[in-house]
Order: structure tokens, then sequence, then C-alpha cells
């Protein structure tokens, strides 16, 4: 399958300052997405999921750079792009919406201005721009109207709908979309997903979801990656995660989920905690939290294996080969 985005072995560091070692955030995140095809990344706050999206997009935050890794969007490797061709890229091959749609729009420009001023293609005169805008506002769902207004005249669920029309207004091959519904209620909420999943066809769109919610994932999307503690633990297609996970972290997140309770039971939580990045446990990130934990657990990373077309990184599933 025609891969639009391809993470390799991407690593990211939190940087060095005067006291303290270089820490390492992200240890090397593998994935694919191919073409057409949605993945989620789903895991606990601090996993590292939205740094890896923003790694991506090549939007890192001063203190952080990556220190090794590719990440080839539609074949073209963007960490080694310069500033120019980064700004055509982003837009062009990958747009982004985030979680508060608010803190990214424009509070003194109307929304049709913010969605005009994203258009890349220069060939376009001012009035198929703005046409272009319209169109794409009728596509998420509002109406020409929402092109005069300003962003404080919009509900949650609108400005979202704003963000999404501002990321495909120059149809692009892949949106990443971190935690987009996290913060609307449940009801529009619902709205947005059945939204993107009507624009993943009509836009022939690849999709990265993120969120920490495994089961809104595998309703909508194909594949689901499991991230913990800045490394994927678990790869595979969301209907057979969720009925056989096989990491113990993956299984945990699914027993956890509130669907899975007995009425009458109290809320099920995963024992421990995400590990804290400036001390990480010794061999297997998830050791002091697995129920299944081994003595080689504590000592070794363990190793990437493929088994029946799944993803794992766990000693269960096979042992290092001696050498
Ligand atoms: N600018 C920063 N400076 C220092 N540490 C950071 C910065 N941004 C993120 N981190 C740390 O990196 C880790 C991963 O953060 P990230 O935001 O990617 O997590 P996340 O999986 O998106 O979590 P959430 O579900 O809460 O959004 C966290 O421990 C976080 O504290
Ligand atoms: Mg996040």
């Amino acid at each position: 399958m025609e891969k639009v985005l391809e993470v390799r072995e991407l690593k990211v560091d939190l940087k060095r300052d005067e006291h303290r070692r270089e820490i390492e955030i992200l240890k090397g995140v593998e994935f694919s997405i191919g073409k057409k095809e949605s993945l989620a990344l789903v895991g606990e706050s601090g996993s590292g999921k939205t740094l890896t999206a923003m790694a991506i997009m090549r939007l890192l935050p001063e203190n952080i750079s990556v220190k090794k890794g590719e990440v080839l969007l539609c074949g073209m490797n963007i960490l080694k792009m310069s500033q120019k061709e980064l700004r055509d890229v982003r837009g062009l091959k990958a747009g982004m919406i985030f979680q508060e749609p608010s803190s990214y729009l424009n509070p003194v420009f109307t929304v049709g201005n913010q969605i005009y001023e994203a258009i890349k293609d220069t060939s376009l005169s001012v009035k198929e721009k703005k046409k272009r805008c319209i169109d794409v506002l009728k596509d998420v769902g509002l109406t020409e109207e929402i092109y005069y207004r300003y962003p404080h005249q919009l509900s949650g669920g609108q400005q979202q709908r704003v963000m999404i029309a501002m990321a495909l207004v120059n149809n692009p091959s892949l949106l990443i979309a971190d935690e987009p519904t996290t913060a609307l209620d449940v009801t529009t909420a619902a709205g947005i997903i059945e939204l993107l999943k009507v624009l993943m066809e009509r836009y022939g769109l690849s999709l990265l979801f993120i969120t920490h919610d495994i089961s809104l994932a595998s309703n909508f999307v194909d594949k689901i990656a499991v991230m913990y503690a800045g490394r994927i633990v678990e790869i595979a297609n969301a209907k057979i995660i969720m009925d056989t996970p096989l990491h113990p972290y993956t299984e945990k997140l699914i027993a956890c989920l509130p669907e899975k309770y007995n009425p009458g039971e109290n809320i099920k939580t995963i024992e421990g905690s995400v590990p804290d990045f400036h001390s990480p446990p010794s061999g297997c990130p998830f050791h002091p939290r697995c129920p299944y934990v081994m003595n080689i657990c504590r000592k070794s990373e363990p190793p990437v294996i493929m088994k029946d077309g799944v993803i794992v990184r766990c000693f269960r599933y096979g042992m290092p080969v001696e050498t």
C-alpha cells in the first residue's frame, strides 16, 4: 500500500541545560499510515502522543528536539526540509487540528479571513479563493454566513469545524487530529467524529487520530497504535486489538473501559502511573505495573515482535535471540 506517512525510529529529547542531562522523551517511535487509512495513537496522559504529532509537523517547542529518525510525508523527509519547503508541505500535504480550537483561531480576524489566508495556491483569483473557503465551510457542515463571523461568535463545535475547514482548504493527503473532541460535550463530539468519517471519504484523506480513549478510536479507525512512555508497544487492526490485545498495557486499557464494568462495580484504573521521563524504570517501562512481569522484564528492553500481523513489544511473545 502507498504510504502517506512513515515515522521511523523517531527519538525526541528534552534539550540539555546546565544542570540536567539530555532526557529522551520519544524513544524510537515507528508506524506508518497508508493512503486513505486511519490510525489512532492511543495512550495515557504524558505518553508522548502530542510530541509525536508535533515532531511530524516540525512544530516542537524550543526546548525539545528530534535526535534521530525519519518522518516521511508522501515520501519526503520532513526532518531534512528548509523552513521554506516546510511552509509548503504543511497545509498542502498535511493539516492539523487540536484539542482547543479557540486557542488556534485569531480573535481579531473573521473566520473567512483566516481560512482565506491559509490557501497556498497563488494561481487562484480573490473570487476563486473566497469560493474555495465557502465550499470547504459547507463541507464541514457550516453555512456561508460563518465566513463573516468572528471566532468568539461560534460554539466550540463550530470552532472545531472551522479548524477542520482550515486544515483541509488545501486538500492535503493527511489530517492529524490531536484530541479534537476532548473539549466538547458528548453530542458535539460525536458530530465531529461523524464529520471526520465523511471527510476522509470525500477528500481521500489519511488520518492520524490522537486520543486517550481506545474505545472511541476503535469505532472508526483502521489501525490502533498504543503508546506507553515514549514508545509504541502494540500496533494492530482496531477490531483485532479490542478483541485480543497482546501487550499487557493494552489489555489493561481495555479492561478499564467503562463498558466493561458489571452493574454496581467501581471504576477501574490501571494501578501505578506512567513513568517519569527523568527517572525511567530499567528494562521494560511497563514492568512496575505489569501483572505478568518476569525477571528479564526488569533487566532488558523487550524486542519488537511480529505476531499474526500485530506488532508488539513484550517478552511474553518472544525472547531476544542469544548471541
Ligand atoms: N515543552 C515541554 N517541556 C518539557 N517537557 C515537555 C514539554 N512538552 C511535553 N513535555 C513532556 O513530554 C511528555 C510527553 O508529552 P505529550 O504532550 O506528548 O503527552 P501526551 O501523550 O500528548 O499527553 P496528554 O494525553 O496529556 O495530551 C510528558 O511527560 C510531558 O510532560
Ligand atoms: Mg497530548
